[in-house]
C-alpha cells in the first residue's frame, strides 16, 4: 500500500464532532450502511427460486438497535447461543425468524421447551443435542448442522469444517443422526453447513452442492442453509461477495436439485460479516508516540485495542486505519506500529496479514499525541468479540448515526 487509507462514512469534521462529545474511544455504527447491506441482501435473494431466508449471525454484532434494524427488513436472526436467542426476542424478532445453531444447549430444560415454544427453529449440532431435543419434543421438526468433513476459512483458527473441528455431527454418523430422529419421530426437515467461503460464485456453488449431497440423505428435507461467510472487502486489495452473482448460481444448482429429486428446497443464508463489517468504525486517541530507536520502529500508542478490537491480535485481521489530526490536515505520511492500550504485546493493530506472531508497519497520515485515530470496518465480529474488562478499562460506548 503505498497510500494511507481514507475515512469510510464518516467525514472529519463528524468525528471531530463525536470525539469532543463522547468519551473515546467509541464506536460508531451507521443506519444507513446497515440498510443498504441489508437491501443488498434481501434483493440478491429474490433470485431463488423457492425462497431464500436471509438470516443476521448476531454474533457479528449483538446490538438490539441493530438487530431492530434488520428485522423492520424481514431479515431473520442466526443465534449461536441461548442468549442470542434472548437478546433477539427481547429485541422484538418473532420466534419463528430465529434459528439456533450453537455448540452449547440451554442447560436447563425448560429454557430449551420456552424457546421452541416460541416457535425458534433448532439445528443440533451433536448427537447428544439432537437427543435431547427429540426427547423433549418428539414429533417435533429439527435441522442438523453437518460437519462436512471440509471447510475453509481466513486461517487455521477460523477453519469451520474438517477432522480438526468440533462444529456439527461428523458426515459419516448421518445414519445414527436419521435413527435418533425416526426414533421420537421427529422429523430431520432442515441440513445446515457452513463451509464459509468466500467471494468466489463458483465456491458457493461447491457449498451448496456438498450441502445438497448431504440433503439426499434426509426423506423429510425442506431446507439447506449454508450458514455465513461472505466475505467482505477490509483493505484495497479484498472485495465484497458479490451477492447478485451468488445466488443466481445457487437458484440454478436449487432448480437441478428439484429437477432430479422433485424436492423445492428453501435456501437459507446467514451472513453476519457482509451486513454489519461496514457500518462501523472506532474513534480512539493517539495518547502516546514511542520508538526503538534507529533500527526499530515507530508506534502509535492507541487508547483502544484489544479492549474493542481483537482481530488483528487473533487473526492477524486488517483494519483499515485512519490518522485524524486535530489541527491542520497535512500530507505528510509515516509508517507506524500502531498498538493498542492494554499490558499485552499481542495488542498490536498492525501485525501481518493473516499472521499475528509478525507485526508490519503501515503508511499513515503524520501523527501528533492527541490525534484521533479511525478504525474503519470495525461493525462485525469487534463490539461483540473484544476483551471487555481486560486491564479493567470502561467499556467503551456506541453511538448510532444516519
Ligand atoms: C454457523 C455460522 N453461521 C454464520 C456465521 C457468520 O459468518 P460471517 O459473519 O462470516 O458471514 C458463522 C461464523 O462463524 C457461523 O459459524
Amino acid at each position: 500500500m503505498n497510500k494511507p487509507h481514507t475515512l469510510d462514512f464518516l467525514i472529519r469534521d463528524q468525528v471531530l464532532q463525536i470525539a469532543q462529545n463522547t468519551p473515546l474511544p467509541c464506536y460508531v455504527v451507521s443506519k444507513s450502511v446497515l440498510q443498504k447491506s441489508g437491501q443488498m441482501m434481501v434483493d440478491a435473494a429474490k433470485k431463488l427460486p423457492y425462497g431464500c431466508e436471509v438470516s443476521f449471525a448476531v454474533k457479528a454484532n449483538p446490538r438490539p438497535e441493530i438487530v431492530k434494524i434488520f428485522n423492520q427488513m424481514n431479515i431473520g436472526i442466526d443465534a449461536s447461543s441461548y442468549f442470542e436467542v434472548l437478546l433477539a426476542l427481547s429485541s422484538g424478532v418473532e420466534g419463528k425468524n430465529i434459528s439456533l445453531t450453537a455448540q452449547e444447549f440451554p442447560e436447563n430444560d425448560q429454557d430449551l421447551i420456552d424457546i421452541v415454544n416460541q416457535g425458534i427453529h433448532i439445528n443440533a449440532t451433536s448427537l447428544h443435542q439432537l437427543e435431547r431435543f427429540c426427547t423433549l419434543f418428539p414429533g417435533k421438526n429439527i435441522g442438523v448442522r453437518i460437519n462436512p468433513g471440509i471447510g475453509s476459512g481466513y486461517n487455521k483458527r477460523l477453519s469451520t469444517g474438517g477432522v480438526a473441528a468440533s462444529f456439527g455431527i461428523w458426515y459419516e454418523y448421518i445414519q445414527e443422526a436419521l435413527d435418533i430422529a425416526n426414533s421420537h419421530n421427529c422429523k430431520i426437515t432442515c441440513v445446515h453447513t457452513h463451509i464459509g467461503t468466500g467471494t468466489d460464485p463458483q465456491e458457493w456453488r461447491n457449498a451448496l452442492l456438498i450441502t445438497l449431497k448431504l440433503a439426499e440423505n434426509f426423506p423429510d428435507i425442506e431446507k439447506v442453509n449454508i450458514g455465513g461467510g461472505f466475505k467482505a472487502k477490509y483493505m484495497e486489495d479484498d472485495k465484497d461477495a458479490d451477492m447478485d452473482k451468488i445466488m443466481e448460481i445457487l437458484a440454478q444448482e436449487l432448480e437441478l436439485f428439484y429437477q432430479q429429486n422433485h424436492k423445492k428446497l428453501i435456501l437459507r443464508i446467514e451472513p453476519g460479516r457482509l451486513l454489519s463489517v461496514h457500518a462501523g468504525s472506532i474513534i480512539s486517541k493517539i495518547i502516546d508516540i514511542v520508538d526503538t530507536g534507529k533500527n526499530g520502529y515507530t508506534f502509535l500508542r492507541l487508547n483502544t485495542g484489544m479492549t474493542e478490537i481483537i482481530r488483528p491480535a487473533m487473526y492477524g485481521a486488517q483494519h483499515p486505519l485512519v490518522v485524524v489530526p486535530i489541527k491542520e490536515n497535512n500530507n505528510e505520511t509515516q509508517d507506524y506500529i500502531v498498538v493498542g492500550h492494554c499490558c499485552e504485546s499481542s495488542d498490536c493493530l498492525t501485525t501481518a496479514k493473516g499472521n499475528p506472531e509478525e507485526i508490519e508497519p503501515r503508511l499513515l497520515n503524520k501523527a501528533q499525541i492527541g490525534d484521533l485515530l479511525v478504525i474503519e470496518k470495525t461493525g462485525a465480529y469487534c463490539y461483540g468479540m473484544s476483551t471487555v474488562g481486560y486491564n479493567s478499562f470502561p467499556e467503551a460506548s456506541v453511538i448510532f448515526v444516519d
